[in-house]
């Protein structure tokens, strides 16, 4: 269709193959008709077509669009791209009018659109499913509310916390994760359309009216910039593979914690998968491949901002490379969050290993510091002094609880008969009481807070 007045060849074969980007760019064809429509008014609005030929490209790609989600419309490869089969088969439809639709545009502008009302419908998507997965856990905070376990950091014992306290901390990063989504789509949510191939047209539309039809908050104010800009696919990648650091960082402790070393908590069937030749296995499969997928999801970040470097500005074709990584990256993301919806209500809580790992007394060894330091003693040398009670109970073999007053004195005289309470994991939980710290009474308040923001359903609640 292109080609006519300017080549004597038809392109050959294989670079038709090469080039071609309408096997996965047709997932834009919903995106493309709407601004298709949009388009065609504003050339109505100019008077570039008239009325009637408005209505009949609207209502041509309307039928196509049916046509398309019905399954029944003919992908031609040799057409390139989403666009223009859209386009050709409006022309065929019907006839000259159709070939008035590309007028004041390029595929240059276009694409940019559709790429940008995309991402504007995905991030939608995964914004509803990121809060999905925030009720799953909030669910799991309310149900293990008061267990305790150990918290860790090395991997090694450090200091008791609550399940709820830990589950709570996934919340607020998937907050984070939605947070930047929304900042992201501030940048999304401008209109390209208009900005030709690089340098706009001689024929003048309305951009604020076309952007206020698409739902668009803002117009591009440079139409170089328009056309050069996958800001917008970057930073949505980047926050795809924020998503998918912290699915891997939550599959990990999840793994971990569903060894039989550890067995604080155990996948339920449904998600656990059997080894084909040990027939006792129960592998969290489904905590691997999320861990697993964000290797891709971090491959598709590093592709774009990879293909979008030292490239001359405006467009370049090399920008067609920008739509599996952006595909796969959503698909990954998608699937990966109904997952750990489904996985987390379901798995099998054993909080009586946590609670006897979280009795280990020398978790505690920090208060015992701070108890020092209360009555005045300076940290460092409190610190000291414990670590050398710590020490003793190790060589001795007696738990740190349990070494005697008479031998806590022999340390520090400051020692007195309360200091046998500091190892009452309950009360030093409630002790924990400055924001952020894990009292019950700040995990109290954090569970309504979050209960009011995921605004629970009956249903769900
Ligand atoms: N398929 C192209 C892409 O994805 C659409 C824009 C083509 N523009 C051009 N001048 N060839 O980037």
């Amino acid at each position: 269709m292109i080609r006519k007045g300017r080549f004597n060849k038809p392109a050959a074969e294989i670079a038709q193959r090469y080039g071609e980007s309408v096997s996965f760019d047709w997932r834009l064809y919903r995106h493309d008709i709407a601004g298709s429509i949009a388009h065609a008014a504003a050339l109505a609005r100019a008077a570039i077509i008239t009325a009637d030929e408005h209505q009949q490209i609207e209502n041509g790609l309307r039928a196509i669009e049916k046509e398309i989600e019905s399954g029944k419309f003919g992908w031609d490869h040799s057409l390139e791209d989403v666009h223009m089969n859209v386009e050709a088969a409006l022309i065929d439809r019907i006839g000259p009018a159709g070939a008035k639709l590309h007028t004041a545009r390029s595929r240059n502008d276009q694409i940019a659109l559709d790429l940008r009302l995309y991402v504007k419908a995905e991030t939608a998507e995964v914004a509803s499913r990121l809060r999905d997965l925030q009720r799953a856990l909030l669910h799991l905070v309310e149900k293990h509310v008061d267990v305790v376990m150990p918290g860790y950091t090395h991997l090694q014992r450090a200091q008791p916390i609550t399940f709820s306290h830990y589950l709570l901390a996934q919340i607020e990063a998937f907050e984070r994760d939605g947070n930047r989504l929304q900042d992201c789509l501030t940048r999304t949510n401008v209109l390209p359309l208009g900005s030709g191939a690089l340098a706009g047209s001689t024929i003048v539309l309305d951009r604020e009216r076309i952007a206020h039809d698409l739902g668009f908050s803002g117009v591009s104010q440079n139409s170089v910039d328009a056309v050069s800009d996958r800001d917008f696919v970057c930073e949505f990648l980047f926050c795809l593979a924020m998503i998918g650091l912290h699915l891997s960082r939550l599959s990990e402790d999840l793994i971990i914690w569903s060894t039989s070393e550890v067995g604080f908590l155990e996948f339920s069937d449904a998600f656990s998968t059997g080894s084909s030749l040990m027939p006792q296995k129960r592998n969290p499969d489904m905590a691997e491949l999320t861990r697993g997928k964000t290797g891709r999801l971090y491959g598709n970040l590093i592709s774009i901002l990879t293909t979008m470097k030292a490239l001359p500005s405006s467009y370049n074709r090399d920008m067609q490379e920008d739509k599996e990584a952006l595909f796969d990256s959503v698909d990954t993301v998608r699937s990966a969050l109904e997952l750990f919806t489904s996985m987390l209500p379901e798995m099998k809580i054993n909080r009586e290993r946590m609670r006897a790992a979280a009795s280990d007394p020398n978790l505690l060894a920090t208060d015992l510091v701070e108890y020092l330091a209360k009555k005045g003693t300076p940290f460092r040398e409190a610190h000291e002094m414990v670590g050398r009670i710590v020490a003793h109970s190790a060589a001795n073999q007696i738990p740190l609880n349990q070494v005697s007053l008479a031998e806590l004195k022999n340390f520090s005289s400051l020692f007195d008969s309360d200091a046998a309470k500091i190892f009452d994991v309950g009360s030093a939980l409630t002790k924990r009481r400055a924001i952020g710290a894990p009292s019950s009474e700040n995990i109290a308040r954090h569970i309504a807070l979050w209960r009011s923001r995921l605004v629970l359903t009956d249903e769900s609640a």
